[in-house]
């Protein structure tokens, strides 16, 4: 059985009066034990969060495709792992568009994370073009063929994977619970294909773009779909609590 998961990517929001007032708000909630929370603030904040931390888990939104040295600017795997940091995302197509992060740094970037402990959230997802003229799924099996799928099957069981179309994250233009659950099933398929059925039924595969306390009973209704990485809604404690409890 797959993890139930709620992720909340702050992305690069909130001052450090704000950050922490969210984070003790969320910090304290009484979670059912079966949904695994996951907090995603900027990584400045990190160190400060990880020392009373309760039932939630942190993850960086990044982290270096280096062990270590002369990088000026950049985090450690072992660096996450020794700060009590059990996530990381990788591959969010911000940093794909942005940064120019393709499949192949990705998949250095997983293979650190995993030597130092820290648990993968490898994020795909199609471009609104790609969507329409139908390559969505061509675009979703490239990105798990080149950066995750040569990892060996107790690695891949380690990461998390979040199908999150472009055209749906920050735009208020949710997939339909339709569209999230076909897509999740045909991730869950390429895993078992490359792997096997046990670690198809166990891998969490979450949904994220535009989910919100309105929209996500319906998305996590569905059979494959295993929770959401949240963006906007995740900064309002409110709306983030309601989310979680809508499992
Ligand atoms: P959004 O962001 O919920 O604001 O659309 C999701 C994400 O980018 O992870």
């Amino acid at each position: 059985m797959s993890r139930k998961i709620v992720a909340g990517n702050w992305k690069m929001n909130l001052d450090v009066l704000q950050a922490r007032a969210l984070y003790n708000e969320l910090n304290g909630k009484d979670t059912d034990q079966d949904v695994r929370v996951i907090l995603c603030p900027p990584a400045v904040y990190l160190s400060e969060f990880s020392i009373n931390i309760k039932e939630i888990h942190l993850a960086a939104q990044n982290v270096s495709d280096q062990s270590n040295g002369a990088y000026t600017g950049e985090i450690s795997a072992e660096m996450l792992n020794k700060m009590g940091v059990d996530y990381c995302l990788v591959g969010h197509s911000e940093r794909r568009l942005y940064n120019g992060e393709t499949n192949d740094l990705l998949y250095n970037k997983i293979k650190q994370l995993i030597k130092n402990n820290v648990h993968p959230i490898y994020c795909c997802g199609e471009s609104l073009e790609e969507r329409e003229s139908g390559k969505e799924r061509i675009v979703i099996q490239q990105q798990l063929k080149e950066g995750l799928f040569s990892l060996s099957a107790d690695d891949l069981l380690k990461c998390v994977i979040a199908y999150e179309p472009i055209w749906a994250i920050g735009t208020g233009k949710t997939a339909t619970s339709g569209q999230a659950q076909e897509m999740h099933a045909f991730i869950r398929q390429l895993v078992e294909d490359n792997y096997n059925t046990r670690i198809a039924q166990t891998i969490s595969i979450l949904y994220g773009g535009s989910c919100k306390p309105d929209n996500v009973n319906e998305l996590f209704s569905k059979p494959d779909v295993d929770g959401g990485l949240i963006g906007g809604a995740s900064l309002d404690a409110n709306s983030f609590k309601a989310i979680i409890d809508s499992f």
